[in-house]
């Protein structure tokens, strides 16, 4: 007997290994994304074709992203900022990609330097592009239960961020607790508001475990409906544009609260922990 389905989509080779201060060989990166598929994991965030100057763990993702080997039916995103992003991605060989808006203006000034309006501008043009070669694409809104810079951040604009891009194409928007202070009432009550505007299904969230509640948070994302959770392998990783916010939600302890509530994942967990092994040992060889 198998449970409703939960889709825990992996973030780790992206989220998590841009902000370690460890730097991995490319080659290691590719076999991390390579065990994480063969865990099961039905999503595997492989990097970003951003500035490298903006992130230099991830300088290499023209190296990295052609030389995993894929398992069909499994997505593998890479975050793209602009078009140029674009055409390096599809260069590489991605036929998936993420797009990252935020609902507050100080970490959309400090994560790619410009307005909610004007990057949300600028990603209609690149979801557009990548649809009509067929991507699928997710959209995310960081900062959406509060800003390192802002504080509080108001759920309106969560979520008119979240309806504008569902709005220009996004097949997903993942709403991100990037600096991880959210509370349970206040992802019980977020949710609905934004599945106005987003069908339930296409909703993702993205939760950090500095405040210690990320799992009470996948709860209450789960009693609101939601089905797809992101997850970091071995916890790794933050954002490093987001001072204080170290702890993605450990994609192995996401996992193991799924199954114990009745909900099935397809991951198999003793290779879950093998490939968050694999990273752990690869960072400390390469300190
Ligand atoms: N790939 C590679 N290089 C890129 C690029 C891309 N997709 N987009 C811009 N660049 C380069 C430009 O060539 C330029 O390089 P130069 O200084 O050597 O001439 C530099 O980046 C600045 O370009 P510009 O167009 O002025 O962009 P910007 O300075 O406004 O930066 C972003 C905007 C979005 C490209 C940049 O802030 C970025 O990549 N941010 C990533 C943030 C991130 O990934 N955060 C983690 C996720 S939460
Ligand atoms: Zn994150």
């Amino acid at each position: 007997m198998s449970g409703e389905r939960v889709t825990v989509y992996e973030v780790g080779p992206r989220d998590g290994l841009q902000n370690e201060p460890a730097t991995l060989a490319a080659a290691d990166k590719v076999r991390f994304v390579e065990l994480l598929a063969d865990a099961g994991l039905p999503a595997v965030e492989v990097t970003s074709f951003v500035s490298p100057a903006a992130i230099p763990k991830l300088a290499d993702a023209d190296t990295v992203l052609p030389a995993v080997r894929r398992r069909p039916g499994v997505r593998y995103p890479v975050l793209v900022p602009n078009l140029r992003g674009l055409a390096r991605a599809t260069a590489a060989g991605a036929r998936e990609i993420a797009v990252f808006a935020a609902a507050s203006e100080g970490f959309s000034q400090a994560n790619i330097g410009r307005s909610i309006s004007d990057s949300l501008d600028g990603y209609a043009a690149v979801v557009k592009q990548a649809q009509a070669a067929g991507m699928w694409v997710r959209g995310y809104v960081s900062t959406a239960f509060g800003c390192p810079y802002e504080g509080r951040v108001e759920p309106q604009a969560v979520v008119a961020v979240a309806a504008e891009l569902r709005r220009m194409g996004c097949d997903e928007v993942s709403i991100g607790d990037t600096i991880g202070v959210a509370e349970p009432a206040q992802v019980a009550a977020l949710v609905p508001l934004v599945a106005a505007r987003v069908a339930l299904d296409r909703i993702a969230l993205h939760l950090h475990d500095t405040g210690g509640r990320a799992l009470e948070n996948v709860a209450a994302g789960l009693a609101a409906g939601v089905r797809v959770f992101d997850g970091s392998a071995a916890g790794l990783g933050g954002c490093p544009f987001a001072p204080g916010a170290p702890g993605n939600l450990a994609t192995e302890a996401l996992v193991a609260f799924l199954e114990r509530e009745g909900f099935s994942t397809g991951v198999d967990e003793s290779l879950l922990a093998a490939a968050a092994a694999f990273v752990r040992e690869r960072l400390a060889a390469a300190a």
